[in-house]
Order: structure tokens, then sequence, then C-alpha cells
């Protein structure tokens, strides 16, 4: 079987280039299930129902989120719908979940939504969460994304969960890293996927504003940019019966 995985879609031009693209794209590649990080869907940043639902009409079966997916008020209405997940390491109490498994009949896919931590809100020990999770997870078909800043932190948790999961990938830096690959002949990882967004931008961010907050590190107010949109994405292969993944494959789709 083949799950498509496509990094985090930030902004009106993410989604409308997501819109205008996933669906051919699962045609191309014989996709089964897409699962999408939409932490930056909304105008502004953040989720909300309407791009949620936009993310789900263009193709999506599973929406992941991260640091930004409470940034909205209506989060309370995005985290009842079905299919969408957020970090499931933050404390007891927060709402939403963190987990769904994907009942397609005679197979069954977990998609679980992980934060890290170093340099990032300090949440729960993702290692000691991750560990629970998995024991009351019954199929081997198991799909992390791992939302994190820190690329050690990331690989860590790839090698961490190593021949206990079908594939890790990492999300949040919106930059598609090189180091694609298969972890002990089980585990598909990736250090990000990257965005879906503007390419023209400084992660997904017009280009002056994002120079003018590093140059002179005072706030500044983010607009999306808007130019040169693609999709940055990677397909796993995986035998549904025993949850190993046997590719794992980049994927730039610009205009
Ligand atoms: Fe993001
Ligand atoms: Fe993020």
């Amino acid at each position: 079987m083949r799950l498509l995985f496509v990094g985090d879609v930030v902004g009106y031009i993410g989604c409308a280039f997501l819109w205008d693209n996933l669906k051919q794209i699962k045609r191309d590649h014989k996709v089964d299930i897409i699962a999408v990080n939409g932490e930056n869907s909304a105008v502004g940043n953040g989720i909300t129902k309407k791009s949620a639902e936009h993310i789900f009409n263009s193709g999506a079966d599973v929406i992941t989120t991260g640091n930004h997916a409470f940034k909205r008020k209506e989060c309370n209405e995005v985290f009842t719908m079905p299919n969408i997940l957020r970090p499931i390491n933050f404390p007891e109490g927060v709402q939403g979940r963190g987990v769904t498994v994907l009942d397609l009949g005679k197979v069954q896919i977990a998609v679980i939504n992980l934060m890290g931590i170093s340099f990032m809100e300090p949440i729960d020990n993702p290692f000691f969460k991750i560990d629970e999770v998995l024991k009351t997870i019954e199929t081997p078909n198991i799909f992390v994304d791992f939302h994190a800043e820190a690329t050690a932190e990331k690989k860590s948790m790839g090698y961490y969960l190593a021949e206990r999961v079908t594939a890790l990938v990492g999300t949040h830096t919106h930059v598609q890293t090189n180091d694609s690959q298969i972890l002990c002949g089980h585990t598909g990882y990736i250090t990000d996927i990257g965005m879906t967004g503007s390419e023209e931008s400084v992660i997904g961010v017009e280009i002056e504003l994002a120079i003018s907050r590093q140059k002179y590190h005072t706030p500044v107010q983010f607009k999306e940019a808007t130019e040169k949109p693609f999709l940055n994405a990677v397909l796993i292969e995986f035998d549904e019966k025993t949850g190993i993944c046997t590719k794992i494959q980049k994927i730039i789709k610009r205009n």
C-alpha cells in the first residue's frame, strides 16, 4: 500500500495549490491514504474549520497539526471533527486527540501526531508518551508525524521507533531534508517533509517581513507569501501485513 504524507500547508496559496494538485498526485502515484499537516492552513496561521474542510475536500484522509494547533478561537470546533489530530503529548485536559485508526476493512492504519520538546513548548516528554501510546495500538501499520524543531531529536525518535512503526516523518521546519531512508530495514524516515505554499518565501512568510524579524529581533506581523507555490511530500510504500516500509520517496510538485 501507499501512504502520501504532505508537509505543512501554509495559508491560502498552500490550500489552493493542494486543491489543484493533490488528486492528480494521488492518481499518478496510486496512493491509498493521504495525511496532510494543516497547522498553518488558515490565513494568518493555525487551522480553522474552513481550512480543515478544504484540506479534506482536496483529498486528505487525516490532518495532523503541531505547535500552531490551538492558535485560533474556533479550535474547539476544529478538534471535535473526525480525523483531525493535535500532538498526543499535550498534557491531560487539552482538547482533541493525537491518534486515529483508519479502518479500511481488511487493513487498519494508525496515524499518530507527536511533538518535540527541544526548542519547543515544554509539553510531555514524547519518548515516554509514545511508549504508552504504542501499547494501545493493534495494527502494525503505524505512521507518526513528529512535529519538531531539532534534527537530533527527530533522528533520535526515528531510531527509538525503528522496527516499532511503519514510518516516522518530521514536520515543522518547512524545509524538506535530503535524508529519506529506511531505518533498521523496517521504518521509513525523513527529518522533515517540507511545506506546501510559496517557495519564494522564508518558510512560507513574505521575505521582507522575515528578514526584518531576523535582522532587528523586534515583533513583526507575518503575512503568507504568495509567489511560486509548491508542494512537498513523501510517498511511503509498505507491506500492510507486516507494517514494514519498503520504500520512501520524496516528492516535490511545482507548476
Ligand atoms: Fe508549520
Ligand atoms: Fe510548527
